[in-house]
């Protein structure tokens, strides 16, 4: 235990004002023991996402003004379409501890329990063709696999064409890219990324994992969100100013993708499926896999290891 006065000596403040802070961190989830007459003890500091945390560590990138950080929500790239549709800047970054309503490809939602993975969504505004949306949110995906290779090494996470993260065979991370755009001009996109965390388990019918999970230790989300808004920013930037960023993107993916060449495979597209082996990306991005009626090109299906 530390005496109210030696921590009001230490901020150069005094007692009273020492009380209200730690409520205030109370409030925040802080677990201090003690009160006035007894001293206070830290017991254990939460890994909430909180912009005033977050903010210092995405310093120099265009997410580290606009960011909200909210407990409970029903889906944050809900959240950030409507606010993009209303005017919020490129940068802002939606985060929140829990989505009700998690939102995942398709009809699929997106299991989103409290302060155990991360959902977070950002709104960008390129000058972009809706063509070339493809190619970013396959970056989003480089920059989730980047992320966590930096916070762990020896993790070697697997990208499945479009947006799956996968660790030994299973999900670890899904991406939700959404857009608003003319026929040949992008309004607003919002990339939604949920990453498995810190899970201990799964319900037995969904084939995913955690990183906790295959790890087998507690990982910080606020060390993991800022790698990967960081990487995100990299990639972004890359690309709205550099022309050789998209060949470079789908070069990139192709490398770290066990996926897009020579993966035999099962396509489920518009209520159809067919059979045959992946053949590399086409120049935009899709999925180009040779059957036995020739080569089909995958433009939204979901893709599935034969
Ligand atoms: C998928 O693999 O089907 C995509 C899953 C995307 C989930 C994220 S969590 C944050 C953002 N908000 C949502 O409602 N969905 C995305």
């Amino acid at each position: 235990m530390i005496s109210g006065t030696k921590i009001a000596e230490e901020i150069s403040s005094n007692r009273s004002d020492v009380w209200r802070l730690i409520q205030q961190l109370r409030g925040l989830g802080v677990d201090v023991a003690g009160h006035p007459a007894t001293g206070y003890q830290l017991r254990s500091v939460p890994d909430l996402l909180l912009p005033d945390v977050l903010r210092p560590l995405l310093r120099g990138t265009i997410f580290d003004t606009h960011i909200h950080h909210i407990y409970k929500i029903g889906s944050t790239n809900t959240t950030a379409m409507a606010a993009a549709a209303d005017g919020a800047p490129q940068g802002s970054v939606f985060l929140a501890e829990e989505q009700t309503a998690g939102r995942g490809r398709g009809a699929n939602s997106w299991q989103s329990p409290r302060s155990t993975g991360i959902y977070c969504s950002v709104i960008l505004r390129p000058m972009l063709p809706p063509s070339e949306v493809l190619v970013l949110s396959l970056a989003a995906g480089l920059a989730v696999q980047a992320a966590i290779q930096h916070e762990d090494s020896r993790v070697t996470p697997d990208l499945k064409w479009p947006n799956d993260v996968l660790i030994d065979g299973q999900k670890v991370c899904g991406i939700l890219t959404e857009m608003n755009a003319e026929a040949t001009r992008v309004r607003y996109i919002v990339v939604g990324i949920g990453i498995n965390v810190n899970q201990t388990s799964f319900p037995a019918d969904l084939p995913a994992t955690s990183l906790r999970l295959t790890t087998g230790s507690e990982w910080s989300r606020v060390d993991l969100v800022a790698a990967l808004l960081k990487s995100l920013d990299r990639e972004y930037r890359g690309l709205v100013e550099n022309r050789h960023a998209k060949e470079s993107i789908l070069e990139r993916f192709a490398e770290h993708s066990s996926w897009v060449s020579g993966k035999k495979v099962c396509i489920e597209e518009n209520g159809s499926a067919f059979e045959g082996t992946t053949k590399g990306l086409d120049l935009r991005g899709f999925l180009q896999v040779l059957t036995p009626h020739g080569m089909q090109t995958v433009l939204s299906g979901t893709v599935r290891e034969k």
